[in-house]
């Protein structure tokens, strides 16, 4: 299953940290892309890319400016539109069936979400019925998604963490 994130809205002083943290969770939990709308931040993209080059996988991160046409053109390729929001219904009770669409665009919201954004959606996914931050319910949706089991290889890693019960340990890949 591939699924894209679509966030909406990036300002590059105020949203910077919180963009790449999104970009970051969706590689980490086997999303294959992420697109963003807002102002183009190459600083941005140039993070979440050399993370991806040192930690393994291609995560691309791309910019679109019109996130309805954009939404759109997904539509017309079949693709199934979730946008994560605490208006939403509970995950746990829609999970199965979207595991059975064939792409998702996944879609999160930064401070203010365009209020026409629910008529171009398929589900209104919540994680909890409480305000939250989109990295969170990105992170738990993702993980409740592919159940905690990720297909994601991390291939042609530069680094990869030995997991230790205490203290930090990395090896180098050659
Ligand atoms: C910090 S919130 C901003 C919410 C914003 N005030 C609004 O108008 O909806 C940013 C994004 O986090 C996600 N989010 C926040 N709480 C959520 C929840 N309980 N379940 C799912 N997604 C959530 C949504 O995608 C939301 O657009």
């Amino acid at each position: 299953m591939q699924i894209t994130i679509l966030r909406l809205g990036h300002r590059i002083f105020r949203d910077q940290r919180i963009t790449t943290h999104c970009g970051l969770t969706a590689r980490a939990f086997d999303a294959s892309d992420m697109t963003y709308c807002g102002e183009k931040d190459e600083k941005m993209e140039d993070s979440i890319k050399k993370v991806a080059n040192a930690w393994g996988d291609v995560f691309e991160v791309k910019y679109e400016k019109n996130w309805k046409q954009f939404i759109k053109e997904s539509k017309n390729h079949g693709k199934t539109i979730v946008l994560l929001t605490m208006y939403g219904i509970d995950s746990h009770s829609i999970i199965n069936e979207l595991r059975s669409k064939e792409q998702l665009i996944v879609v999160i919201g930064s401070e203010k979400v365009p209020s026409d954004i629910y008529s171009f959606v398929d589900y209104q996914v919540a994680i909890t019925n409480q305000p939250i931050s989109e990295v969170s319910a990105l992170g738990i949706f993702l993980d409740r998604f592919f159940e905690n089991k990720p297909d994601k290889k991390f291939e042609n890693s530069k680094i990869k963490v030995v997991p230790q019960l205490r203290g930090k340990k990395t090896s180098n890949q050659s």
